[in-house]
């Protein structure tokens, strides 16, 4: 038993200057090596001896019945060394996520434009191309009639599953009764996740009927079951690796399955290493993206714009399977309330299926749609009654008394409308509204506008057995740290995060920690990383573990320093007995050499960790529960200028105030709001899908006429703020999860450019201005408005 006189050389007096690992704002851990070019990304693993290409070859029609493929033709072509179709996969050929309708291959029906029919397996992605694109020759099909809208779908009742129903109260009595009612319609196009890195997967064939998959994915364990299943294997057989994607955004929870299946199954069949990585138009062909949504609404409210009632439609274009619609479908009814109190309503959620690509999750998962909706019921009832749309938010907030969502969970925390009181101080929104009233008044081309909108945005996964996450921590004898986690890094700074949270919990430097690609092999049964729980699960998951090592750490520690186990601190890279009063009070050992004499000791160096977000239970036949542990909040101030001959917008300014709880990473989150703002800023003004309304073909599929924003689009004068008030909640450190929530920010962006057309039309016009806010949108919404002005 060491005795203080036996104490190792380490130890020292010395007090350490403590060394806060959380809450400050590190860098990305892998910044350096992204903007260096450094970065490994799934493409850039050096490619082993043998590996060949694959493409895959599309439906050429939108709904057809798949006659034959001439194969013959195929295997023709130059380089090509195999060509796959459905026939040749042994297990299942399914790769959706929830129901089994999403087929690897096509089987028997072409679905869409743009479905995987064949895979071509050849020695050069170039010659793979090549043969792929000859599928309007090898195809062999007997068109049908094909549902290209939702709209066409919903009137003859074609959905991916069953319409879904959301009531509370008596909506149609409390409508019949309300002094003012409003009914609209209106719609929402889809989003393209524009992943900067697209769809790819690399499988290699190992010993006793097994594959390794590198997969650009959000979700490595769907992967392993989803390639198991089509393999007809079981999930030890099919490992799968993420060492990070270059975005994901929601495009990569269940989508990157079909990538990953046709490469494992072409790997296992041809026993050489093969390569899949799909060029941009065809991703864009292939996969699917969020949920264009079409409503129609009839709200009830008072003279003061108090909702009383409201009713309305969702109905979803889900594309031809149902892949994470229904889900999406629910969080888009839970957050049509988004931050007001609703106290009768309806809600009908219906998702259609037509002929296009299987949307799926993409950052906010439907509930930016639902809110979109009552934001702009909002500003149609104050336009309605010549209010300031602000005002008429702010009476209807949830308040003490009117805290319960029309799902049944308590507002508990709700800080709406502090937050909102806050921003609207910073922003000087009431000078400003008066200014611009002014120049708009001496400006007949030019109007300015302004709108403020708010987010209340439900954190968790509102299917409850989602919400857990396992970690592996080792701490090598030299000291140093490894972190493996369940979670993905897609650029939002998850490793860094978690690293932050180890290094806090173990007292040691984030140089120390290091985090390694997520691993089927190492964390089992994991949750996708998304709905923005990536922290918050693993966070806390690798605490757990880390805690378990210092536990371990402690007993001997408090050997070594002669004191209370209890008075052990670690921190800044040394163990220190901070008890008062004993003689060795202050004294430390390094973590290295505590850790060198623990394994010594033969104590246990690493742990594995676990957690489960508590209380959470959720109804989902009645749509009833606490689906979310708590609320993140925010609030954005959104200025523009429209050119209202030209119909161009440009945002003059924006003022975000935003709510992370205590963050774990100021800077990180920052960046995650100013990203997630000019991606929703995106979606509500330039990004638009375009279908041809005969084929069926996506014809904006390229960059060249799918417009995501540019840097030239950012707020000229963009104020980013985090609200700094700790998560009531016990999440991680007190923070707040921050990948979603602000992408509804932006829908200020496009009432306020609702709003500076209203200025080209008569008091109280609402003017009906379409999403995306095009130049052609708002020009349309100018004539509209200028025409009731004439009228
Ligand atoms: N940030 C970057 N840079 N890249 C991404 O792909 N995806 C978003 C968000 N932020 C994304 C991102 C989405 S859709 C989600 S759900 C969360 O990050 C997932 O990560 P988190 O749970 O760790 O926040
Ligand atoms: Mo994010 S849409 O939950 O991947």
């Amino acid at each position: 038993m060491n005795k203080p006189s036996e104490l190792p050389p380490e130890l020292t007096t010395a007090i350490p200057t403590p060394q806060p690992q959380v809450g400050i704002s590190r860098v990305h851990e892998a910044a350096h090596l992204h903007v260096s070019g450094e970065a490994i990304y799934t493409d850039d693993i050096p490619e082993a001896h043998g590996t060949l290409h694959a493409a895959l070859g599309l439906s050429p029609i939108a709904h057809g019945t798949l006659v034959s493929i001439d194969l013959d033709l195929l295997r023709r072509q130059p380089g090509v060394v195999a060509v796959l179709t459905a026939a040749d996969i042994p297990g299942e050929n399914n790769c959706g996520p929830l129901l089994h309708d999403d087929p690897i291959l096509a089987d028997g029906e072409l679905r869409y434009v743009g479905q995987p029919v064949y895979a071509i397996i050849a020695t050069d992605r170039e010659l793979a191309r090549r043969a792929a694109a000859l599928a309007r020759q090898a195809i062999v099909s007997t068109p049908l009639p094909a549902v290209l809208t939702a709209r066409d779908a919903h009137a003859i009742g074609q959905y991916v599953v069953p319409p879904m129903h959301l009531t509370r109260g008596e909506p149609q009595a409390a409508l019949a009764a309300a002094p003012h009612r409003l009914d609209g319609e209106w719609a929402v196009g889809g989003q393209e996740q524009f992943y900067l890195e697209g769809q790819i997967s690399v499988a290699l064939p190992q010993e006793n009927q097994a594959v390794l998959v590198h997969c650009s994915t959000q979700h490595p364990s769907e992967m392993q079951q989803l390639v198991s299943h089509a393999m007809g294997w079981a999930s030890h057989q099919v490992t799968v690796q993420c060492r990070r994607m270059g975005g994901g955004f929601g495009g990569k929870e269940s989508q990157s399955a079909l990538f990953a299946c046709v490469a494992a199954l072409a790997a296992t069949r041809l026993r050489r290493p093969v390569k899949l990585r799909v060029d941009r138009d065809d991703d864009f062909l292939i996969t699917g993206r969020r949920h264009g949504f079409d409503y129609r609404w009839s709200v009830g409210f008072d003279d003061d714009g108090r909702i009383l009632a409201a009713d309305i439609d969702l109905i979803s274009n889900c594309g031809h399977s149902a892949d994470l619609s229904a889900p999406v479908m629910t969080r888009a009814l839970c957050h049509f309330d988004n931050a007001y109190w609703l106290p009768h309503v309806s809600m009908h959620g219906y998702c259609a299926r037509t002929n296009t690509q299987s949307n799926t999750a993409f950052r906010g998962f439907g509930g930016p749609q639902g809110a979109l909706a009552i934001e702009l019921i909002l500003d149609g009832i104050a336009r309605r009654l010549g209010l300031d749309p602000l005002t008429v938010r702010q009476r209807n907030f949830y308040r003490d008394g009117q805290d319960i969502t029309p799902y049944g969970q308590q507002v508990e925390d709700n800080q709406i409308g502090r937050l909102t009181d806050q921003l609207v101080r910073t922003s000087d929104y009431h000078a400003r509204r008066a200014e611009i009233a002014a120049f708009n008044a001496a400006s007949p081309v030019l109007k300015r506008g302004l709108a403020l909108t708010p987010v209340k945005f439900g954190i968790s996964f509102n299917v409850v057995h989602l919400n857990q996450a396992g970690a592996l921590v080792h701490v090598y004898t030299d000291g140093s740290v490894l972190v493996n986690h369940g979670g993905t890094e897609m650029g939002q700074g998850l490793n860094t995060k978690v690293a932050q949270v180890v290094a806090h919990e173990l007292g040691v430097p984030a140089a120390m920690v290091r985090a390694t690609a997520t691993d089927t092999s190492k964390v089992a049964n994991t949750s996708a990383t998304a709905a923005s729980t990536g922290s918050d699960l693993n966070g806390k998951a690798a605490q757990d573990a880390a805690r378990k090592i210092r536990q371990r750490l402690t007993p001997l520690a408090a050997r070594l320093l002669d004191c209370a186990q209890d008075d052990v601190v670690f921190e800044g890279g040394e163990v220190r007995d901070a008890g008062a009063g004993t003689g060795t009070a202050g004294r430390t050992i390094g973590f290295k050499a505590l850790v060198a004499q623990a394994y010594l000791a033969r104590i246990q160096l690493w742990s594995d960790g676990f957690y489960a977000t508590p209380g959470l239970h959720w109804d989902r036949a009645k749509l009833q529960g606490k689906p979310f542990f708590y609320f993140a909040y925010g609030a954005s101030v959104a200025e523009v200028l429209v050119d209202t001959l030209t119909g161009e917008s440009r945002v003059l300014r924006a003022d975000v105030l935003h709510d992370v709880g205590q963050s774990l990473n100021p800077a990180l989150d920052i960046g995650q709001v100013e990203g997630a703002f000019v991606q929703g800023q995106g979606w509500m003004t330039s990004e638009e899908l375009v279908w041809h309304p005969q084929s069926g073909l996506l014809m904006t599929h390229a960059p060249s006429t799918y417009k995501i924003p540019t840097a030239n689009d950012m707020p000229r004068d963009f104020r980013v703020a985090l609200y700094d008030a700790p998560n009531r909640a016990d999440s991680i450190h007190r923070s707040k999860a921050v990948g979603e929530p602000p992408l509804l920010l932006p829908f200020s962006v496009l009432l306020a450019i609702k709003d500076a057309v209203a200025a080209c039309g008569p008091s109280r016009c609402d003017p009906p201005l379409r999403a995306p806010a095009t130049p052609e949108a708002v020009l349309d919404a100018v004539e509209a408005v200028q025409a009731t002005r004439a009228t």
